[in-house]
């Protein structure tokens, strides 16, 4: 199934309770949540304390995207919070197979995200662990950046990958992404679509509407 995952990075944080009403009313299905830490990424974003305050906002997914070093210290503090599932990066794991189980025990679901740069190959061993593989389709710190070209073959790459092992894992696209350009993303093999701007830019109601038109075309 193909999901909306709107980042609320973009949104209006004086009324980022009411945004996410909007979002959840239009039908978006998962809710991102960027997590920055000022040291993996150059920016600090928000953290527990904003994620536990817009819980009760809406029943749908909590799609926590931590860029945050070893992530690991945090993830019972995520889960507490209200986290669905929680993406890590492979990059900021000194122990990425500790980090996903201990995700995974906790009875929530587990995604590893890969900077532009960073090689497939990285996620190979752990594929059967996940169950989300996020492809970074900028370089993570920023909203609002240009979608690099050269992401696309990583996200067919995977999903062949996906495929010929007989999974089912999702395959999530974040950085970049409009409505000029998701429909060739998805025919790459992506299915969970992560969009910032290009929903909270302008009507959020109408944008949102617009991306579940193409997605469930
Ligand atoms: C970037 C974040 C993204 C960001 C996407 O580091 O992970 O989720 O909010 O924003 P847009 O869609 O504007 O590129
Ligand atoms: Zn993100």
């Amino acid at each position: 199934m193909n999901c909306l995952s709107p980042s609320i990075l973009s949104a209006d944080f004086s009324r980022l309770g009411e945004q996410i009403r909007e979002l959840d009313e239009a039908g978006a299905q998962y809710v991102h949540i960027d997590v920055m830490d000022g040291m993996f990424v150059p920016s600090i974003s928000f953290g527990l304390p904003v994620i536990r305050s817009i819980r009760p906002c809406t029943d749908r997914i909590f799609d926590v995207h931590l860029m945050i070093e070893e992530p690991g210290r945090y993830i019972e503090d995520f889960v507490g919070a209200g986290a669905d599932l929680i993406t890590v990066h492979a990059e900021s794991c000194k122990h990425l197979d500790r980090t996903i189980a201990s995700i995974k025990e906790r009875g929530i679901l587990a995604g590893v995200a890969l900077n532009p740069a960073t090689p497939l190959q990285t996620v190979e061993y752990v594929l059967e662990k996940v169950d989300m593989v996020l492809i970074m389709t900028v370089n993570p710190g920023f909203g609002g950046q240009k979608f690099i070209p050269y992401t696309l073959q990583k996200v067919r790459d995977l999903k062949k990958m996906i495929d010929a092992r007989g999974l089912k894992t999702d395959i999530e696209v974040d950085g970049g992404v409009n409505l000029s350009n998701v429909e060739e993303i998805m025919s790459a093999g992506a299915n969970i679509i992560v969009a910032g701007s290009a929903v909270f830019n302008g009507d959020v109601a109408e944008n949102t509407q617009m991306f579940l038109d193409i997605l469930n075309s």
